[in-house]
C-alpha cells in the first residue's frame, strides 16, 4: 500500500473544498485540471477527455491546445479507457500507438473516471520529462479521479 505525503494530503484537501457541494461536471474538471496542473510540478499538460459512444471528446484542461477526439481503443487515453484502468507510460516513445499532442511530452499518466459505474472518460497528465511518474503519484491521481467522481456523482 502506498502512504501518501503531506504534499499530497495538501492537495486532496484542496480539492475537496473545491469541488465541495458542486455536482457540475465542466465545472468541477476545470477546477480539477487547474489545481493539479498548478499545484504538482514537472508537468505540461493536465486534462480531461469525456467518452461520447465510442468517442473520447476532449474537456477542459491546462497546457497546449490538444487532438479534440481520441477512438476508444487508440493512444494511451483510448487504451486506458477500453481496460478501465490506469496505465502509467514512463517513456512516451515506447508506447505503440502513442498519440503526440505536445512534442514537449515525455511520460504520462491517464486514470479512468467511473460515475456511477459507468465509464465516464478520463484524465490524462503529461509530463516533459521521463519516468516522472511514481507509484505514489499513480496513487494520488487515482485518489484525485475518485473525489472528481464522487463530486461528480451527485448529478448523474
Ligand atoms: N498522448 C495522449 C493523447 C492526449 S494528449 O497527451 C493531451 C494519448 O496517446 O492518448
Amino acid at each position: 500500500m502506498t502512504i501518501p505525503s503531506v504534499q499530497d494530503d495538501d492537495l486532496l484537501s484542496e480539492l475537496r473544498a473545491l469541488l465541495a457541494g458542486e455536482p457540475d461536471p465542466i465545472a468541477n474538471a476545470a477546477n480539477t485540471a487547474a489545481l493539479v496542473f498548478n499545484r504538482l510540478p514537472r508537468l505540461n499538460w493536465v486534462g480531461f477527455y469525456f467518452l461520447q459512444g465510442d468517442t473520447l471528446v476532449l474537456g477542459p484542461f491546462q497546457g497546449q491546445p490538444a487532438c479534440t477526439r481520441i477512438a476508444l481503443g487508440r493512444g494511451v487515453c483510448g487504451t486506458a479507457a477500453k481496460r478501465n484502468e490506469t496505465i502509467l507510460v514512463p517513456d512516451v516513445h515506447e508506447f505503440p500507438g502513442h498519440i503526440v499532442c505536445d512534442s514537449a511530452s515525455l511520460s504520462e499518466i491517464v486514470v479512468p473516471l467511473n460515475i456511477g459505474g459507468r465509464l465516464h472518460g478520463v484524465l490524462d497528465i503529461d509530463s516533459p520529462e521521463h519516468n516522472r511518474f511514481s507509484e505514489s503519484d499513480q496513487a494520488l491521481i487515482e485518489a484525485v479521479a475518485s473525489l472528481y467522481a464522487e463530486a461528480c456523482a451527485v448529478s448523474n
